[in-house]
């Protein structure tokens, strides 16, 4: 991952997790980005931030209870700004193969619904299986999700997703064998030493700010994830 992760995309430009977002912001210069995966109803993956569709498409209900070709007849740019209108819902193999055309690395953060943990980490390793080609991190706040995924594909780089760090943080990190641990800028852990002396990349959601990401440089951090790739070094 490099040091700039544009967060959903260029989501402070483009509707999130929209095709649009993901060319923006390489056009914009982010060579990793983040997006957000939840399962269909018929076994795929489609990026999509919440379990509803109500924020970010013109649909209703639950994405978990369509399918792909019923959730590809949504708009999901409409909500964002008109320019936007007809931005379809894309399937995780469609995001893989375009940061595959664009060069791209790919943080995917697991949205399971509560008991399609292994189910989504089944469907993640496949889709990464078929773009072998495409740097993947897998990350999600869902422990159990990420343990499936290790479970399934051992040698899968993965993060574990925290929004307040409570005592057991690194110990639930080192145990999973996860590769990094992701941190919310507005409550950071007091010490990160030994999380890198143990060889974790520790990265912060989500920095929009460039004097900010430069002192969480500094402190150790190894990345930001950021609405708007173009205002950070
Ligand atoms: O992966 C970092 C960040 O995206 C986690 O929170 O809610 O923006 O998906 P959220
Ligand atoms: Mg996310």
């Amino acid at each position: 991952m490099n040091r700039v992760i544009a967060h959903r995309g260029a989501s402070g430009y483009a509707p999130e997790n929209t095709e649009s977002a993901i060319r923006l912001a390489a056009a914009l210069g982010a060579r990793s980005i983040e997006i957000d995966i939840t399962p269909t109803a018929d076994g795929h993956l489609v990026l999509h931030h919440d379990d509803s569709l109500d924020r970010c498409s013109n649909g209703t209900g639950y994405v978990a209870d369509q399918t792909l070709a019923q959730l590809s007849t949504l708009d999901t740019g409409s909500w964002f700004a008109p320019e936007f209108a007809g931005e379809k819902i894309i399937s995780f193999d469609q995001c893989l193969q375009l940061a595959e055309a664009l060069d791209l690395s790919v943080n995917a953060e697991l949205k399971p619904p509560f008991g399609l943990e292994t189910h989504c980490a089944t469907l993640a390793i496949k889709s990464a299986n078929r773009h072998a080609n495409v740097e993947v991190l897998f990350s999600s706040f869902n422990l159990i999700a990420l343990q499936a995924l290790k479970s399934i594909a051992p040698a899968s780089r993965v993060a574990y997703l925290i929004e307040r760090p409570g005592q057991d943080w690194l110990s639930r990190a080192l145990a999973l064998g996860a590769d990094a641990v992701h941190v919310w800028n507005h409550d950071l852990p007091e010490d990160i030493s030994e999380a890198l002396q143990n060889n974790l990349a520790m990265r912060v959601f989500t920095v929009n700010d460039a004097a900010r990401a430069e002192f969480l440089w500094e402190q150790g951090y190894a990345s930001v994830f950021t609405d708007f790739p173009d205002r950070l070094g």
